[in-house]
C-alpha cells in the first residue's frame, strides 16, 4: 500500500482524491484553514509556507509519493493579492521540495492557464505564456520542483464536488440550472477533466512512475456554454436553461485565457488509458451526483 502525503486534502481536489483513493493508498492528507476529515485517511493542519513546518511534516511522515494539490487557486484574489499567491504557489511547493528526499516521487498539480490561451489545443511542448498573477506563480510553482529527480508535472482542469462553502462551475449548473441564471461562454473553450477521472489516471501515471509534464483534462474540448448545456441534459433538463454569453462582456478582475484546449496523446500512449471525452468525464460526474458521492464528501 504506498504512502501518499496528499496536500490540499480540505480543496476541490485533493477531497476527492482521497475519496477515491482512500481504499488502496495509506493517505495523510494537509489542510490549512479548514479541517476536514474523511473515514479511512489521517489529516494534519500544516501551513506550507511555513519551512520549519513542513520540514517536521516530512520527518515525521515518509511518504512514497507527495501529491502537492495545495494552492492559492482564486485567480481574481491572485491578482488583488500577489504576495497571497506567491506564498500559496511558489513558497508553499519551495518548501515541499527542498524538504522532500531529493528522489521522491513529486506529483505537482499545475494549470492549464500556464498558457495564454491564444492557440488553443495546446500539446505539453508548446511554449507557456500565462496571462494573470496567478497561472504565473503556478508556473514558478513547477520550476521550484527542478531540484528533484522524479517529478510529475500535471497541467489540468478540473471538476467535482467542492467540501469547502464554494462551488465549481458544474455544481452551480447543478444548483442554478433550472433557475436559468449560467450564463455560458461561447467563445472560451476548456477541457475539463471530472477529479474522479483525474484520480484514476493519476494512480496509473504514479504507478507507471511517469514522470515530466503531461495534461491531464478531458480528450475533446468544449466552450463553457457547450460545457454547460451538456451537463444540463445530462441532468435531464432541457437546453434553453443556459444562457449564451460571451468572455469580453464578463469584468474578470484578472485576466483570462480563451481556448485552453487541451491534447492528452502523450498520457493516452503513457498509460495505455483512454481519456475520457468531455461528454465522458461529465456522464461520470452526473453518475456519481445522482448515486450521492456529493453526499458521502461533506
Ligand atoms: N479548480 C480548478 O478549476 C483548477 C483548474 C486547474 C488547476 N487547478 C489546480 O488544482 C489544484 C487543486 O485545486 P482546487 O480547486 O482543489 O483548490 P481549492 O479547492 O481552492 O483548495 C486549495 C487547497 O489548498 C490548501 N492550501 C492553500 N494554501 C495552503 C497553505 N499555505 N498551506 C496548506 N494548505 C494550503 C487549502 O487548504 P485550506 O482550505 O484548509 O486552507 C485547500 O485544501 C491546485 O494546484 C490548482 O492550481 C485547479
Amino acid at each position: 500500500m504506498k504512502k501518499i502525503l496528499l496536500t490540499g486534502v480540505s480543496g476541490l481536489l485533493g477531497s476527492n482524491l482521497a475519496f477515491c483513493w482512500r481504499e488502496h493508498c495509506e493517505i495523510l492528507g494537509i489542510y490549512n484553514q479548514h479541517a476536514w476529515a474523511l473515514d479511512g485517511i489521517k489529516t494534519k493542519q500544516t501551513d506550507l509556507s511555513d519551512p520549519s513546518a513542513v520540514r517536521v511534516l516530512l520527518k515525521d511522515f515518509h511518504p512514497d509519493v507527495i501529491v502537492h494539490a495545495a494552492a492559492a487557486v482564486d485567480v481574481d484574489k491572485c491578482e488583488q493579492d500577489p504576495d497571497w499567491a506567491l506564498r500559496g504557489n511558489v513558497t508553499a511547493t519551495k518548501n515541499l521540495a527542498e524538504a522532500a528526499a531529493k528522489d521522491s516521487k513529486f506529483v505537482y498539480i499545475s494549470t492549464d492557464l500556464v498558457y495564454d490561451g491564444v492557440k488553443g489545443n495546446y500539446t505539453e511542448t508548446d511554449p507557456v505564456n500565462p496571462v494573470n498573477v496567478y497561472a504565473k506563480t503556478k508556473l514558478a510553482g513547477e520550476q521550484e520542483t527542478s531540484r528533484l529527480t522524479n517529478v510529475l508535472i500535471a497541467r489540468t482542469n478540473i471538476f467535482g464536488f467542492n467540501v469547502q462553502d464554494k462551488i465549481c462551475f458544474a455544481e452551480r449548473v447543478i444548483k442554478e440550472a433550472k433557475a436559468r441564471t449560467i450564463k455560458g461562454f461561447t467563445d472560451s473553450f476548456f477541457s475539463s477533466l471530472y477529479t474522479c477521472d483525474m484520480a484514476s489516471l493519476l494512480s496509473v501515471a504514479i504507478e507507471k512512475d511517469l514522470r515530466g509534464i503531461y495534461h491531464f483534462g478531458s480528450s475533446t474540448a468544449l466552450s463553457r456554454y457547450d460545457f454547460a448545456d451538456t451537463l444540463a441534459q445530462k441532468l435531464g433538463y432541457g437546453k434553453s436553461l443556459i444562457n449564451a454569453s460571451s468572455i469580453k462582456d464578463f469584468p474578470f478582475k484578472a485576466r483570462r485565457a480563451p481556448d485552453l484546449s487541451l491534447q492528452t496523446r502523450k498520457l493516452s500512449d503513457a498509460t495505455g488509458i483512454k481519456v475520457p471525452t468531455e461528454e465522458e468525464t461529465i456522464e461520470h460526474f452526473v453518475k456519481d451526483y445522482k448515486n450521492g458521492i456529493n453526499g458521502e464528501l461533506k
